[in-house]
C-alpha cells in the first residue's frame, strides 16, 4: 500500500479534477476493453454543472497523492457505488482499494446490508477481488452505442 495516498471528502472545487480523471481513465484505461466508438460515446461530460451537482448530492471522496487528485468514488443513499475512477498514471497503487475502504466504512455506519455497482468490464476484476459478485451482465445505451457492464453487489452481515 502506497502511504502517500490520502483520502478526503469531495469538495465543490474538485469538479474539474474529477472530470479530468473520469475522461482520462476511460480513454486511457477502459479503452483496452471497449471499442473506440464505445469509448468515444462514454468519455464525454456535456454538462459540467450537472456533473458538479451530482458529485455534491451524495457522500464522495477524493484520493490525493502529493496534493494532486488521483481518484474518486462515491456512495448514493440507495447503497450504489456510482463512481470509481483512478487517474491512468496512478493505476495499480492501491488507490481504488483505499477509496473502497472509505465507501464501505460509510456504508457500514449507515447500516447498509449491501453495496451495489454497475461495473465496467475493466473494473469487474477489481470488484471481484474485493468480494463483489456479478448479479447480471447488462447492456446500457450511451449516445447511440451499446456498452456491456456488470451489475455487482457485496453483502454485509447484519
Ligand atoms: C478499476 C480501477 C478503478 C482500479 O483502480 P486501482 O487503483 O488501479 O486499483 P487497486 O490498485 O486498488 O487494485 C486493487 C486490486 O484489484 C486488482 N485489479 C485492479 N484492476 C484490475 C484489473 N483491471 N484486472 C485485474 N485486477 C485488477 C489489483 O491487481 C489489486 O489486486 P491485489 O489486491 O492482488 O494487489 C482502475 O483501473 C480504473 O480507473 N479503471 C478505469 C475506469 C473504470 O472502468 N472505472 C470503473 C467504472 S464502473
Amino acid at each position: 500500500m502506497d502511504d502517500r495516498i490520502l483520502i478526503r471528502p469531495y469538495l465543490p472545487d474538485d469538479a474539474g479534477a474529477t472530470i479530468d480523471i473520469f475522461l482520462r481513465a476511460i480513454s486511457e484505461v477502459s479503452s483496452k476493453d471497449y471499442s473506440p466508438a464505445q469509448i468515444d460515446a462514454w468519455a464525454k461530460v456535456e454538462d459540467r454543472s450537472l456533473w458538479a451537482e451530482r458529485r455534491i448530492s451524495r457522500p464522495a471522496w477524493i484520493a490525493e497523492i502529493d496534493g494532486e487528485a488521483v481518484g474518486f468514488s462515491d456512495l448514493t443513499g440507495e447503497g450504489c457505488l456510482d463512481m470509481m475512477f483512478v487517474h491512468p498514471e496512478f493505476q495499480g497503487l492501491g488507490i481504488a482499494s483505499r477509496l473502497l475502504s472509505e465507501v464501505e466504512e460509510r456504508a457500514l455506519k449507515l447500516g447498509f446490508a449491501r453495496i451495489y455497482t454497475e461495473a465496467s468490464g475493466t473494473a469487474r476484476p477489481f470488484f471481484e477481488r474485493k468480494g463483489f459478485r456479478v448479479i447480471t451482465r447488462q447492456t446500457v445505451e450511451k449516445r447511440g452505442q451499446s456498452l456491456e457492464n456488470f451489475l455487482m453487489e457485496k453483502l454485509y452481515a447484519e
